[in-house]
């Protein structure tokens, strides 16, 4: 038996005027995208954002169903849109925020399980990984170099092919 661990690099920024320039454009992005959601079940309200590599900025938000399994988080929402719209062009960045019931936003979230794997599909798709910017509308800011950093053992394709 032998013995080992993993560990994830994290960059913690104090705050939103911390960050560069560009990641706080995408998170001003997420934070916006807000707006958009539709959650009359949770009252959570979830934005997100990405970069393509082209440049463009695509946002999203959560979207739920009174059927509650049929909802669909923002950031599945939005990496959706724009591999839609913008096919074969690869996703660099992602910035995720939210308000709760209450309109308090004050520390990050992360994408949860099932966005996790979508994300590191997206990642082994355009063989690039995908930066992610966390942060509510106040206090500190996580970026996670890759997605897949925060899905350690993934399931993926290369367990479906024959060998
Ligand atoms: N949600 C997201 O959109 N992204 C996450 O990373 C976590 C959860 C949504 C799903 C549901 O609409 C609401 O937040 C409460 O779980």
């Amino acid at each position: 038996m032998k013995k080992t661990s993993i560990h994830i690099p994290v960059q913690i920024f104090s705050d939103f005027e911390a960050l560069e320039a560009s990641d706080a454009r995408l998170l001003e992005a997420a934070r916006k995208a807000t707006v958009g959601a539709y959650a009359p079940y949770s009252q959570f309200r979830v934005g997100a954002a990405v970069r393509l590599e082209n440049g463009q900025i695509i946002t999203g938000s959560n979207q739920e169903n009174a059927s509650f399994p049929a909802g669909i988080c923002a950031e599945r929402v939005t990496v959706s849109a724009a591999s839609a719209a913008f096919p074969g062009i690869a996703l660099t960045d992602l910035a995720l925020t939210y308000i709760n019931e209450s309109g308090n936003s004050d520390h990050p979230i992360s994408p949860c399980g099932i966005c996790r794997q979508t994300l590191a599909e997206y990642e082994q798709r355009f063989g690039r990984s995908i930066r992610l910017i966390m942060g509510g509308f106040s206090g500190e800011i996580y970026i996670i170099g890759r997605a897949t950093d925060l899905l350690p053992f993934a399931f993926s394709s290369q367990e479906l092919k024959p060998h």
